[in-house]
């Protein structure tokens, strides 16, 4: 065997032991899991990394009590972190501007996706494309149709930029003119429902979905630009949308069936596709190419597909990875420069490849 690779094998063989031993310790001997974990925070030099990530995203905290909250869970996300590195190896998993808060607060606060899958009225079913001549490595930011990455800030509205994402591709197909659109438009003015399913209803800061999100572009006429109805990341605020004003209109949009190939070959064919995703390794994420043991299936996240490469680096260089690359909406100091790859070939991993939708846009605006 390859010695590099009994190495590696040794690590993720000891990793396994070690995290097996955390649980065991922590429910046969709650004391010497506390010792555990204080010497294991010296180890990861707590005190030093949270200074640095309080000066870094600028935290502020407002009173002492808070502080010290926010230290323990920073300490347990650093401990996290080194879990999901081990489980994640061709990713870089490490300290992020989440490293504060709790997974049940990331998902809560920093998320978005309405769990409840729906097609509203106008959905339609992509048809099958060709695949025989796809390229190996395929990226829209080359070409010219994906904006600046966005935040959502403290604001469930994930939903909404995988949808002006999408249909920005869309709009720059058509026309050949990139313009940033509003989220905030979304937010404050689609509510489209099903009342026959709870839940399910596009809720601004509280959630929504994608392809209600297109229907009710299609409805309504379109989405006016970011820079005439500008992000708040507020709820609750009066509908501004004015008629006069659209920058974009959707034609019709589709949901893609969920084979690579056909994801692959919309996404080339009609530009970047919404998507849906399980987030919880994205918390802690640092660049590389994500491809967890285990991840859930269960979608918890909206965000854009953009593109898709054949090999993406590994640290350890055991195997070259085929990945998505995603564009996310957390701002570009997450990630690398905002962006995501997470593998291919992966049998669905995260969820990844069954909520994925295209949106065609109409060519000229009627003025
Ligand atoms: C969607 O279609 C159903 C069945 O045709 C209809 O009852 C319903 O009113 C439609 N909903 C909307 C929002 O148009
Ligand atoms: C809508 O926009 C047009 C063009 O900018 C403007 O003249 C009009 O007053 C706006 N309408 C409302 C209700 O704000
Ligand atoms: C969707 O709209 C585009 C652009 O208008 C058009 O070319 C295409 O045929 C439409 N697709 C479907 C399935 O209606």
């Amino acid at each position: 065997m390859d010695r590099v690779i009994f190495f590696y094998l040794l690590i993720a063989a000891a990793s396994l032991v070690s995290i097996s031993g955390e649980v065991e310790d922590s429910l046969n001997n709650p004391i010497r899991q506390v010792v555990r974990e204080e010497k294991d925070d010296q180890l990861l030099n707590a005190d030093h990394q949270f200074t640095l990530f309080k000066s870094k995203y600028q935290k502020t905290y407002k009173n002492q009590v808070e502080h010290d909250h926010r230290f323990r869970v920073f300490k347990a996300n650093l401990r996290r972190a080194r879990r999901h590195q081990l489980l994640d190896p061709s990713a870089v998993h490490g300290v992020t501007q989440f490293s504060d808060v709790t997974p049940k607060e990331f998902s809560r606060k920093y998320l978005g996706l309405k769990q409840r899958f729906r097609l509203p009225n106008d959905t339609q079913k992509a048809a099958i494309l060709p695949t025989n001549e796809l390229p190996t490595d395929f990226d829209w930011r080359e070409h010219g149709a994906v904006t600046h990455v966005k935040n959502q800030g403290l604001c469930g509205s994930c939903w909404s930029f995988s949808t002006t994402g999408a249909l920005e591709g869309a709009h720059f197909l058509a026309t050949k003119e990139l313009v940033s659109l509003s989220e905030q438009q979304l937010i404050d003015c689609d509510h489209t429902c099903d009342p026959q399913q709870a839940n399910s209803c596009d809720a601004g800061c509280r959630g929504g979905l994608m392809n209600n999100a297109f229907e009710y572009t299609l409805k309504t006429g379109g989405l006016m630009k970011e820079q005439d109805y500008p992000y708040t990341g507020r709820d609750h605020s009066v509908c501004k949308f004015n008629k006069t004003m659209i920058a974009a209109m959707v034609s019709n949009f589709s949901v893609v069936s969920a084979d690579e190939d056909q994801i692959a070959a919309n996404l080339v064919q009609h530009g970047p596709l919404a998507i849906a995703i399980n987030a919880l390794w994205m918390q802690t994420y640092i660049g590389g190419v994500s491809c967890p043991y285990v991840c859930s299936k269960n979608q918890n996240h909206g965000v854009l597909l953009v593109g898709f490469g054949s090999a993406g680096y590994a640290p350890l260089r055991l195997e070259e990875k085929p990945y998505w690359i995603i564009k996310n909406s957390w701002g570009s100091l997450w990630g690398e420069k905002g962006y995501y790859k997470i593998c291919r070939g992966s049998d669905n991993i995260c969820g990844v490849d069954t909520m994925v939708s295209t949106v065609a846009a109409v060519h000229t605006i009627p003025q």
